[in-house]
């Protein structure tokens, strides 16, 4: 296992292109199960999880292969319908296979996806939804096993007591494309993921109205054919360059991005003092002096990104006063304060808030890696913080952020791997 090394105190400066987003492509990628044709996907980012996905989609029995950032997909046998548990198990998005396969093959044996560090991630939207559209659904040796004669279009609450889930809207839109007649979902995501996944089914010929609004109209269709699709730009790794320029006070031009996605998280960063330059499809990100504090709370989109959350409790770690954090989407996802108190800083957590008193600088210490974003958090502190900061299990950084070490270098930070 590696560990990444980071001596703070750089000021990161220049231009950074944001790749593909992570949570658009793992789902577009699951929706080549529903044609036989060859279907290309561009901007794909060569991440970890985009590989699990490339896998499974192998052992599915699909022809992939992946060159400069290009996917293509193609199928010359009989597709497999079971997703094994090894897969599966390692992604919690891998589990967007199930929709797919059932739209197609009417049954899909998917392992359910194993425990996760940020908390209890339940599948129970997941599967009210498709048996909304008429499969039986049973649990058993810890796959959910899903058969149907014919999927039936029909309306269908997919909120739940954290409100909407983005991969629930994905797998049962992939599902209701080729189900007979209307089907209505209400309290759908509205994440520009779920979004360019319509965007995708759309060309592969599915009739898709509402996409981007808690209400999506699916008209179900007899067959879907190949297409062609680039993946949107991701908005979470565009946010955690926005945050390394502003905690190293650099200056940073952000291409790649699109700022209709990032409202909440650019209104956020203003308020604390950040300068924000909107341009076409990039962004310029300074600042003057330190930050002010903000209170900052997690919702579903348009509100502010869970996945942006540890990254903001770095950054509200060093500005003069007092911020508080409110994670309404995991209410646990808070492995990232002990590490950041390690390197100085003095957050408290309290239920689902974390309070979080800005101290003057961090310092560099020895710190774990907990999941993605939490990883994200503790580079970014270690870039801010005086010394060497070391960040061990960093496989969980390759899970979502393409290149990040020569990005960083080439911005002008010193970081770099060693073996634990
Ligand atoms: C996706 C993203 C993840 C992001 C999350 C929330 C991908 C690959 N991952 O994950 O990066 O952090 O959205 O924006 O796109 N829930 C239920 N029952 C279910 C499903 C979810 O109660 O059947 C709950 C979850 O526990 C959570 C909330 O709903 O509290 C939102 O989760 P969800 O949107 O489903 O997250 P994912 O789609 O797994």
């Amino acid at each position: 296992m590696d560990r990444l090394v980071i001596e703070g105190g750089f000021r990161l400066k220049g231009e950074v292109t944001v790749s593909g987003a992570k949570n658009s492509v793992l789902p577009v990628l699951a929706a080549t199960l529903l044609t036989d044709d060859t279907c290309v996907i561009k901007d794909v980012p060569n991440l970890r999880d985009t590989n699990t996905m490339l896998k499974i989609l192998r052992s599915l029995g699909k022809q992939v292969e992946y060159h400069k950032g290009i996917v293509t997909v193609s199928s010359n046998k009989c597709l497999n319908f079971v997703a094994d548990y090894k897969l599966v198990s390692t992604m919690r998005a891998s589990f967007c296979v199930l929709g797919p396969l059932l739209g197609r093959f009417r049954k899909a044996r998917v392992s359910l996806p194993g425990g996760c560090v940020i908390g209890l991630r339940p599948v129970d939207l997941h599967i009210k939804g498709i048996r909304s559209l008429g499969a039986e659904v049973r649990v058993e040796g810890g796959y959910v096993i899903a058969e149907a004669r014919r999927l039936r279009g029909s309306r269908m609450y997919l909120g739940g007591a954290f409100g909407s889930s983005v991969l629930a809207t994905d797998n049962v839109m992939m599902a209701a494309v080729m189900a007979k007649g209307k089907t209505v979902i209400e309290a759908a995501a509205c994440e520009p993921e779920v979004t360019d996944l319509a965007d995708f089914l759309i060309k592969m010929g599915a009739r898709i109205k509402g996409h981007g609004t808690p209400i999506i109209e699916i008209e179900g269709v007899d067959k879907l054919h190949g297409a062609i699709h680039k993946i949107i730009p991701d908005r979470i790794e565009a946010g955690t360059m926005m945050i390394a320029a502003l905690i190293t006070g650099g200056d940073l031009t952000i291409k790649n991005v699109l700022f209709q996605h990032q409202g909440a998280l650019l209104d956020k960063l203003e308020e604390a003092g950040a300068i924000i330059k909107r341009f076409d499809s990039s962004l310029r990100v300074t600042r003057k002096g330190r930050l002010k504090p903000i209170n900052v709370t997690t919702l579903p989109y348009p509100g502010f990104p869970t996945d942006m959350q540890a990254q903001i409790m770095s950054l509200m770690s060093i500005t003069a006063g007092i911020s508080v954090i409110t994670e309404k989407i995991f209410p646990d996802r808070f492995m990232h304060v002990a590490e950041l108190n390690r390197m100085g800083a003095h957050i408290q957590r309290e239920g689902p808030h974390a309070i979080v008193e800005g101290v003057k600088g961090l310092s560099g210490a020895q710190v774990m890696a907990s999941d993605l974003r939490a990883s994200a958090s503790l580079l970014l502190a270690g870039l801010a913080a005086k010394g060497k900061t070391s960040v061990s299990r960093i496989y969980h950084l390759e899970r979502g952020y393409e290149n990040i070490e020569k990005k960083i270098i080439e911005l002008g930070g010193n970081i770099w791997r060693e073996k634990e």
